[in-house]
């Protein structure tokens, strides 16, 4: 299963303010957040829809709902949770889980240091978070977190994605869809996205 990427040229010039190092910090997350919420369409393509009787001014008749409540979003902190207001603005009923990973900065390996889950999270479709996809291991590790508590429908949605994180995704977990913006060109030898957009959390929250 390969990743779906937005293909709206609007998106793509959103996306060229991203990765330009003069867009500041209040500008880089609020355009975060846009693609976030356009990221949750896509995803979301699937859904079904529940059948509803209302009541319109004029008269009774039946109508399509999302259940949003058979959904959660799990952002990976830090940068993922520049991207939950996006997707709340889509689906504002979600329930919420978080994921507290971090890069080692030498091996490039995720270490965990936080797991909170919304209440039956095994009966939801969990959307995971995280702007980049660099290696995939910070995301390989939050979907088998996820798989470990029985969660069946798992999303990978990212803003930017490198090859080798597509690719190990796909290796390790072939059941989980990537949503992205842009499939850039490769990793650099700090496993930083090439061109990307810097270290996303640092972008986001002006550290
Ligand atoms: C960044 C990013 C991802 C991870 C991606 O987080 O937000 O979580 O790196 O890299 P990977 O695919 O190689 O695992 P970082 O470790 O910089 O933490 P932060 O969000 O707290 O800044
Ligand atoms: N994390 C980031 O924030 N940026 C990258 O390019 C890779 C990992």
């Amino acid at each position: 299963m390969s990743a779906v990427v937005l293909t709206n040229p609007l998106i793509g010039h959103k996306l060229s303010l991203l990765r330009d190092k003069n867009t500041g910090t209040k500008e880089f997350r609020e355009i975060i957040g846009e693609i976030a919420t356009f990221l949750c369409y896509e995803a979301l393509s699937d859904a079904v829809l529940e059948d509803v009787e209302i009541e319109t001014p004029i008269c009774k008749t039946h109508v399509k709902r999302l259940n949003e409540d058979r959904y959660a979003f799990v952002p990976i902190l830090r940068a993922g949770t520049g991207m939950l207001d996006g997707l709340l603005k889509a689906v504002p009923n979600a329930k919420i889980g978080h994921v507290g990973l971090y890069r080692d900065e030498s091996t490039h390996e995720p270490v965990r240091y936080y797991y909170k889950m919304p209440e039956n999270v095994a009966d939801r479709e969990v959307l995971v978070l995280d702007p980049m996809l660099a290696t995939g291991g910070s995301a390989c590790d939050t979907i088998a977190m996820l798989k470990e508590d029985g969660v069946k429908k798992i999303k990978f949605i990212c803003i930017i994605a490198a090859p080798e994180g597509v690719k190990k995704l796909e290796e390790v977990h072939p059941d989980v869809q990537v949503f992205a913006a842009a499939v850039d060109e490769k990793l650099n030898e700090n496993a930083y996205i090439v061109p990307g957009l810097g270290d996303a959390g640092d972008r986001i929250f002006g550290t």
